[in-house]
């Protein structure tokens, strides 16, 4: 067999934390290292400068763990922590790390409900580490899918686990092994503990699930760290952003003091700051501009065909949801 050329990355310079041409923009690595990861014009994460306290260590290690293209390099030699996933956000609450590059590295949750229950939210890459965690915590109940998008390995754990797999019907060609569909815009608690909310337009099928006043809403909000404030970019918004825009709103209903995001920065307030800062937001949002995708984030163009489906889709979704909302406030 021919000799295969070294990836690029072999003669990068490992006597120091780097990170390599093959990011691929999801943004993880700059959640989770804010402190010494930046993010160029090209949107690649880069090191602003090398870690120098502990934690500023330890945020560096989360960032190469949690990488889905494997673009982060440690030193070469240095010795790569025990503790560095999963990661306590707050009580019975842990973020998984181990993010799957088939979800664009979304930020998978685990959650020890106070119902007994475990949770998964959303899926990282199936690894020992994670499987041996959630053994010791007692297993899995439960994976509950946000949305289309971030899936990951989740339906390897819930079949490891005998958990059920939860998605909603718009969005369940994600996930074929999904055991339990949920339909319509009605909000539910079809699991004791486990609030639905339906918040259609990021995706047809995005959900938000609220679990001991810890929000899951996905990719439809999170923190923006560079704003320091809750938002959402409707460049990322596939479906129908003033949809999603008015389906956040639902939130407004609802008490919680984290928001465990997908795509952005996850971060706890107490609940009446977290009022204001979603009340904040969700103005905001009103008075974005945003016109339908016409080209995938790879910069493809999407084929006359799968629009003009998808514009059908969205259509029937709007008049369903807002009929939904329109019954609620009768
Ligand atoms: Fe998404």
């Amino acid at each position: 067999m021919a000799n295969v050329a070294e990836p690029a990355e072999t003669a990068i310079d490992r006597s120091e934390w780097t990170i390599t041409s093959t990011c691929r923009r999801c943004r993880a690595a700059w959640n989770l290292a804010p402190s010494v990861i930046g993010t160029a014009a090209d949107g690649k994460a880069f090191f602003r400068r090398q870690p120098e306290t502990e934690e500023e260590l330890m945020e560096s290690w989360r960032a190469l763990v949690a990488c889905p293209t494997g673009s982060i390099k440690a030193p070469h030699g240095l010795p790569i922590p025990n503790d560095v996933f999963p990661q306590v956000l707050a009580e019975s609450l842990w973020r998984l790390g181990y993010n799957d590059n088939s979800s664009a590295g979304a930020h998978p949750f685990f959650i020890r409900a106070k119902s007994g229950l475990n949770f998964m939210v959303d899926g990282p890459r199936f690894v020992p580490k994670l499987v041996k965690f959630i053994e010791e915590e007692g297993g899995l109940h439960h994976v509950l899918l946000t949305h289309r998008d971030d899936v990951g390995s989740a339906a390897k754990y819930a079949e490891h686990f005998g958990a059920r797999l939860w998605i909603h019907e718009n969005d369940r060609a994600a996930a074929p092994e999904a055991t339990d569909i949920l339909t319509g815009y009605e909000i539910s608690e079809p699991v004791p503990g486990c609030t639905v909310i339906p918040i259609p337009g990021h995706t047809i099928g995005s959900v938000a699930f609220l679990i001991d006043e810890k929000l899951f809403p996905g990719d439809s909000l999170g923190w923006e760290l560079a704003q320091s404030q809750l938002w959402t970019n409707p460049i990322f918004c596939w479906d129908d952003w003033p949809m999603q825009a008015r389906a956040l709103r639902r939130l407004q209903a609802f008490r919680f003091d984290y928001v465990c995001s997908g795509h952005n920065y996850s971060i706890g307030f107490p609940a009446d700051r977290m009022k204001a800062e979603l009340d904040k937001a969700l103005d905001f949002f009103d008075t974005l501009t945003w016109s339908p995708p016409t080209h995938l984030p790879t910069g493809e163009a999407i084929p006359a065909a799968r629009i003009q489906e998808r514009d059908r889709r969205v259509a029937k979704v709007r008049a369903d949801f807002f009929a939904t909302l329109a019954r609620e406030s009768a």
